[in-house]
């Protein structure tokens, strides 16, 4: 009898010990459309299956600058989120609060340091420690088109330097169709403002301009160049872009209502999302004169400093299920971007992705890959956030001369 009722109480307390081990890991993110969406689904799914309680933040907002905000109000009060989908320096910021955990004992586990590229591992680490997790590598130098408009308008391939990109431009609005979709945040307008630059200048003067803010690369002929080409491509946008948000935009492009969007490849999940087919319904090409390079956007999650201990069970899951094989296939897949983690089978991968996939090689040895600025992936965030604003002004207001655009981007460059 005994014996039994000290049975029942280790079988009593090896059932409390695992219910205590499945925790809830609250998740902030901004993944909202429908590419999205589906992406994010899938690591619901992953930590679900390991028993944990999947608590969804998601605050919609394209680029994540709502999100960011609510971030901050949160932590500020003591009440940070498991993870929150955050990236590049502001990784470093928020490690430097104080307020991430330390993640070192998973990715030993996992061998971080072997399945990430260096470039990458660098941005997860504050002081040689893992304090974020990366899911992908988004490419943001793309242009996506619609290959049914093309054909109408008589364009045959994709541009592949701006001369051509205005010649196929002016084809299209001569058939009556809007040449480029665009939206109407600063990040968006950014996006395309990169590309510019990168196919303007080439990989070394961005990394100049952009990325070291060189005052002198700021205010040179190069960027003067790239302004003016910035400005004819709003040219080929239509009147209702502000305000529109770039899935709105995508969805034009799939819709034959437009021809060109030049966007990251989350572009590519949503056309995936909607059932349709790359190559054949939508086409996917390096943005004009920047086949050559790379602007990277690797989407990751930093984790917060938790008290409970299944909770923090279940965030060191989440970090493990991140960097796990099955979800970077299976969230790339949907995502549009390819996998962070090295030496993995892009055998389901579609012909962009495979090309994204090759481009991040070869880029890396060439010197053409650099980091994305407007996805927060280059510079501190208070610069980043002004010079968005002065490339978003020059953008929506056509009486900003091109050279008053060069002097407002680089005074914006010089905010500390
Ligand atoms: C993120 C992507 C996201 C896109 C649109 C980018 O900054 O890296 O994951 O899909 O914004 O919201």
């Amino acid at each position: 009898m005994l014996k039994l009722s000290k049975l029942a109480t280790a079988v009593a307390l090896v059932v409390a010990g695992s219910a205590a081990l499945a925790g809830e890991v609250e998740v902030l993110h901004y993944w909202t459309s429908g590419g999205e969406a589906k992406s994010v689904a899938e690591l619901k799914k992953i930590m679900e299956g390991k028993g944990h309680v999947w608590k969804d933040f998601a605050v919609a907002g394209g680029g994540g600058d709502n999100a960011a905000t609510v971030l901050k109000s949160r932590v500020v009060s003591g009440n940070p989120p498991a993870a929150a989908q955050i990236k590049g320096p502001a990784i470093q910021e928020w490690a430097s609060e104080g307020v991430l955990a330390n993640l070192d004992a998973t990715a030993k586990a996992e061998k971080w340091d072997s399945l990430l590229p260096k470039v990458v591992a660098d941005v997860m680490k504050y002081k040689g420690n893992y304090v974020a997790a990366p899911v992908n590598v988004h490419r943001v130098n793309w242009m996506w088109a619609n290959a049914a408009v093309l054909k109408k308008a008589g364009v045959t391939g994709m541009p592949k330097t701006w001369d051509e990109f205005f010649v196929a431009a002016e084809k299209v609005k001569k058939s009556g169709l809007i040449a480029v979709a665009h939206g109407g945040q600063n990040w968006q307008d950014f996006t395309t403002f990169e590309s510019v630059v990168l196919g303007v200048g080439g990989a070394k003067f961005y990394n100049d301009a952009l990325v070291k803010l060189d005052p002198k690369a700021l205010t040179s002929a190069t960027m003067t160049k790239s302004l003016e080409t910035f400005r004819k491509v709003k040219g080929y946008t239509d009147a209702a872009a502000p305000g529109r948000d770039w899935n709105l935009a995508t969805a034009m492009v799939m819709q034959e209502k437009a021809a060109f969007q030049f966007m990251g490849d989350w572009a590519k999940g949503e056309f995936i999302a909607a059932g349709k087919a790359p190559g054949k319904d939508f086409l996917c090409a390096a943005a004009p004169g920047t086949s050559t390079s790379f602007t990277f956007n690797v989407d990751s999650f930093a984790m917060y400093k938790l008290k409970d201990a299944a909770a923090q069970k279940a965030q060191g899951d989440l970090a493990a299920a991140i960097m796990g094989n099955e979800f970077q296939e299976v969230f790339n897949l949907n995502k549009g971007s390819i996998p962070v983690r090295l030496n993995m089978s892009m055998a389901k991968f579609d012909d962009c992705a495979k090309l994204s996939s090759k481009d991040f090689v070869d880029t890396a040895k060439t010197g053409g890959l650099v980091p994305s600025v407007a996805h927060g992936m280059a510079i501190k965030p208070a610069a980043e956030g002004a010079i968005k604003d002065a490339v978003s002004q020059f953008w929506n207001d056509d009486k900003i001369t091109v050279a008053q655009g060069v002097a407002n981007i680089a005074k914006a460059a010089a905010t500390k």
